[in-house]
């Protein structure tokens, strides 16, 4: 897709804004380019709280669901001016869909880092048939 790393960056930032977060105030957001459209995340947390779900996932989960599944790029952005990045959850969800995907860790204040997938999980569970 024609989107710049920077403007990527911007829509992970604004997806942000999303974010359902009364337990932990620690809004994220996601920009994921898959199949040449953009989905975007933030995380959803539940009073249960193990049913939160991450900004990346919620992002993975709407592409999919949309039926596209080739991803391209994803940029996470954190809440603070300390970059995060994926759990390992949404690591190993990722790599359902991609054997190695470009990642942008953005910060509050606009910064990016540059990942990778597979530097961040070089080795996700899989198995053969
Ligand atoms: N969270 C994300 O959405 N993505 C991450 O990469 C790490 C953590 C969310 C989950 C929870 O709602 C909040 O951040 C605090 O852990």
């Amino acid at each position: 897709m024609k989107l710049t790393d920077k403007e990527l960056t911007q829509l992970a930032l604004a997806a942000a804004e999303h974010s359902h977060s009364p337990y932990s105030h620690f809004r994220v957001g996601a920009a994921l380019i898959a199949d040449d459209e953009v989905f975007f995340g933030a995380n959803i947390e539940n009073r249960s709280y193990g049913v939160t779900v991450c900004a990346e996932r919620t992002a993975v989960f709407t592409a999919v669901a949309a039926g596209k599944t080739h991803f391209e790029r994803l940029a996470v952005a954190s809440p603070n001016k300390e970059f995060i990045t994926p759990c390992g959850a949404c690591r190993q969800v990722l790599s359902e869909f991609c054997d190695d995907l470009k990642i942008l860790l953005v910060n509050s204040e606009g910064s990016v880092q540059k990942t990778t997938l597979k530097k961040l999980y070089p080795r996700p569970f899989a198995r053969k048939k």
